[in-house]
């Protein structure tokens, strides 16, 4: 079997970049496209990251921008206590983009590429969901048109883990909680990677040096990209490094049976103080809707793994 199409929706984002590299060189996997959300950064400063990072690591793909608001209307302010002013770990970048975006929104770039290649493509959506909300609602067809969708987002309460930017919700659904319960009650094959499972993996300062060691220009690049993002998580509680967050989502494609899964409808809080809280229930209840997986646990040792060979690929040194 070939390498699986793979569309990376996204908000670069320092764990967004690091995602994308990974996913770039992972050799079961074939990137064809990158669609831009914000989230970590504005639109813009999130379309400029995918540019950048695009060009300066020859990924040969076209970009995307996506949606600038949730669906509501709402332009939230980014964090730049976590991915830095500029989204990318506030190391040095140029000022404009050297390249531009396709002409085409990414909501309708998807719609595209979807029917070009029926059944075989996955999105990997590492941001909130707008932009498949916005091409579900132009063109509701490509729900049975997907080959599958993995999504880094929400938080069942697997082991404690019940939301990162409230009490009750992950960044991801909480910036678009009515996107989610679209694109999460869709009839696509969904696969959830939440923070029950991301927040189980953790990147310490040892790995990253060891990256940066073994890993070339991109190794050093996602030392540099990261320091700022280790610090922050320091402020939260994990002494020594950070969360595996959009990684994960890419390891699962990669190779699902690092993880263990649940299955049953999945719906999100749209409105009041557990906006954006997900509920997975039982398969069958809640009508028509449809069964999701959710990812409950994970070998991190086999994913830390995996993800340090890919990015060493090809820079091993003959003595
Ligand atoms: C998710 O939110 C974003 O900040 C990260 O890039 C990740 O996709 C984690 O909750
Ligand atoms: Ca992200």
């Amino acid at each position: 079997m070939g390498a699986k199409k793979v569309i990376f929706d996204t908000d670069p984002g320092v764990d967004d970049a690091m995602a994308l590299l990974f996913l770039a060189r992972a050799p079961e996997l074939e990137l064809v496209g990158i669609t831009t959300a914000m989230g970590n950064g504005t639109i813009e400063a999130t379309t400029r990251n995918a540019l950048y990072l695009r060009d300066r690591f020859g990924l040969g793909v076209p970009v995307a921008r996506g949606a600038g608001a949730s669906l509501a209307g709402v332009v939230s302010a980014p964090p730049t206590f976590v991915h830095g002013q500029n989204a990318m770990g506030d190391v040095a970048l140029p000022e404009a983009p050297g390249s531009a975006p396709i002409a085409q929104p990414a909501h309708r770039f998807l719609i595209d590429m979807i029917k070009r290649h029926p059944h075989e493509l996955t999105v990997i959506a590492v941001a909130r969901l707008t932009n498949l909300a916005l091409a579900l609602r132009e063109a509701p067809e490509i729900a049975g048109l997907l080959g599958g969708l993995v999504v880094m987002g929400a938080a069942f309460g697997t082991h404690g883990h019940t939301g990162n930017v409230t009490p009750l919700a992950e960044a991801n659904i909480f910036g678009d909680p009515l996107a989610a319960e679209e694109v999460l009650g869709a009839a696509w094959p969904v696969t959830i990677v939440g923070l029950d499972v991301t927040h189980a993996s953790v990147m310490s300062d040892a790995y990253l040096r060891t990256l940066a060691a073994e890993g070339g220009e991109v190794g050093r690049f996602l030392w540099d990209i990261s320091r700022g993002y280790a610090a922050f998580h320091r402020t939260v509680g994990l002494d020594d490094g950070f969360y595996v967050h959009d990684s994960s989502a890419v390891a699962y494609a990669c190779d699902p049976t690092l993880f263990t899964t649940t299955a049953g409808p999945v719906r999100v809080v749209t409105e009041g103080f557990a906006t954006g809280h997900t509920i997975q229930s039982r398969p069958g209840a809640w009508g028509e809707r449809p069964s999701v997986d959710v990812c409950r646990a994970v070998d991190t040792p086999r994913l830390l793994d995996m993800y340090r060979r890919v990015i060493t690929r090809g820079q091993e040194t003959t003595a």
